[in-house]
């Protein structure tokens, strides 16, 4: 529940994403917002009022004149409640509505007159999207402080392939979680590496290991919402990106390494989360190995390079974090591999507690002493280290 306590108004405009506004107050909900829906005439075109009434539990709102505010002002009574207003969809016409301060229903009214953050998730067709009207407004509601969620790229309802789709609803609901996270770590860079390596045997086989991945796409998620701008060097999981998170998909770890070593300089902060193959196949076959042709094949193995280490080692390099997960004496490797690679700060957990699971428990080791974190799903966890980073490095 990342959204809990939090009152959102959501406003809703004519267009045929309206539709999905429908899930997204049922994610909203789910997450713990109270959500307060509004709509506009032209959206009741597309969805009626009862839907979002069943799914919120709460009637909805369409009038300027409706008095069922004791004192006829809902528009001032429902803003002043709200955490955030959030339009989803916002229509080309709603959005220039809003550019012009006009007043002229329900909706606009309420925006004009918020004292809270508006954020809006822009859907129209793409001609109406690149039109340098829709343009102008666009940059006219960033100047005056309104977060922009999307549009995305896609086929349209229309038929037509372009910008102005509107963000998907759980798209939506991270964006608003991220809206609210303490922003601990704004303006920085920070590189992350998650999930396993696979290193090649033949081109079908290979040696990998169980990392689910959960854990540094959590850290990836947590880092972005708190304001950093991150990049994750993802090992093959079967995961999606999160939300505004710059991901780079390797396989072995020699990529994997490639991949942090040309970003490694320019990062504020790196975090090796990633199970990465301590070694790899010497003698890898170009072609699928036969069981026919004699013996057992023989692996030979080299070590990788370790990347966590050879980031640490970098004069004037980032901030490092290893992670370390261990199936006994958690203390004692922990904290030997933090003085081995030479880094301030390193994570661990017995894998029985964390690996392929939603939930873990941490450590955090560093020059302080030892913090053992409560047991939590990945995604608190993940919060309370970006935190502690933070701290450490005197970001926050
Ligand atoms: N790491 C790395 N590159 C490697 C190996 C590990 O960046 N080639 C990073 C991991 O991402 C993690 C930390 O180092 O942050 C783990 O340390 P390590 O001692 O390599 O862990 P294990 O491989 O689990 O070590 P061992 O097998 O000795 O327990």
């Amino acid at each position: 529940m990342e959204l809990s306590g939090k009152r959102i108004v959501l406003g809703v405009t004519g267009g045929i994403a309206a539709y999905k506004a429908a899930e997204l107050v049922r994610l909203l909900g789910k997450q713990g917002a109270e959500v307060q829906v509004a709509m506009t005439e032209g959206a009741t075109h597309f969805v009626t009022a009862t839907t979002f009434q069943a799914l919120s539990g709460r009637p909805v709102y369409l009038d300027q004149w409706d008095a069922r505010m004791p004192n006829a002002m809902a528009h001032i009574d429902l803003s002043r409640s709200a955490d955030l207003i959030l339009v989803a969809p916002a229509s080309a016409d709603f959005l220039a509505r809003v550019v012009h301060g006009l007043a002229d229903d329900l909706l606009a009214t309420m925006v004009l007159a918020r004292d809270c953050p508006l954020l809006v998730a822009p859907a129209m067709n793409r001609q109406m999207w690149e039109n340098p009207a829709t343009q102008r407004n666009i940059a006219q509601l960033q100047a005056d402080g309104v977060q922009i969620l999307g549009p995305a790229c896609g086929e349209q309802a229309c038929g037509e392939v372009g910008a102005g789709r509107m963000l998907e609803a759980e798209e939506i609901v991270e964006e608003a979680i991220a809206f609210f996270a303490p922003k601990v770590l704004t303006g920085k860079k920070v590189l992350i590496t998650a999930g396993p390596t696979f290193e090649a045997i033949d081109p079908v086989r290979g040696i990998t290991n169980l990392s689910s991945g959960r854990m540094g796409y959590a850290v990836a998620r947590a880092a972005r919402q708190a304001g950093a701008q991150v990049t994750l060097i993802s090992g093959p999981v079967g995961l999606a990106a999160p939300q505004g998170v710059d991901r780079v998909n390797v396989r072995s770890a020699l990529d994997m390494h490639a991949e942090v070593m040309v970003r490694a300089a320019a990062a504020d902060v790196f975090i090796g989360v990633a199970a990465v193959a301590d070694y790899r196949v010497a003698n890898a076959a170009d072609h699928k190995l036969k069981k026919d042709t004699g013996g057992i094949p023989p692996i030979e193995l080299v070590e990788n390079p370790d990347i966590l280490a050879e980031v640490a080692a970098m004069a004037g390099g980032p901030f490092c974090v290893g992670f370390a997960a261990e199936s006994r004496n958690l203390e004692e490797y922990a904290q030997s591999k933090r003085r081995k690679k030479n880094i301030p700060l390193i994570a661990g957990n017995l894998i029985q507690d964390g690996f392929g699971g939603d939930d873990n428990r941490l450590v955090l080791f560093d020059e302080a002493g030892v913090h053992p974190l409560t047991p939590a799903p990945k995604s608190v966890l993940a919060r309370q280290l970006i935190e502690h980073i933070a701290h450490l490095t005197g970001s926050h």
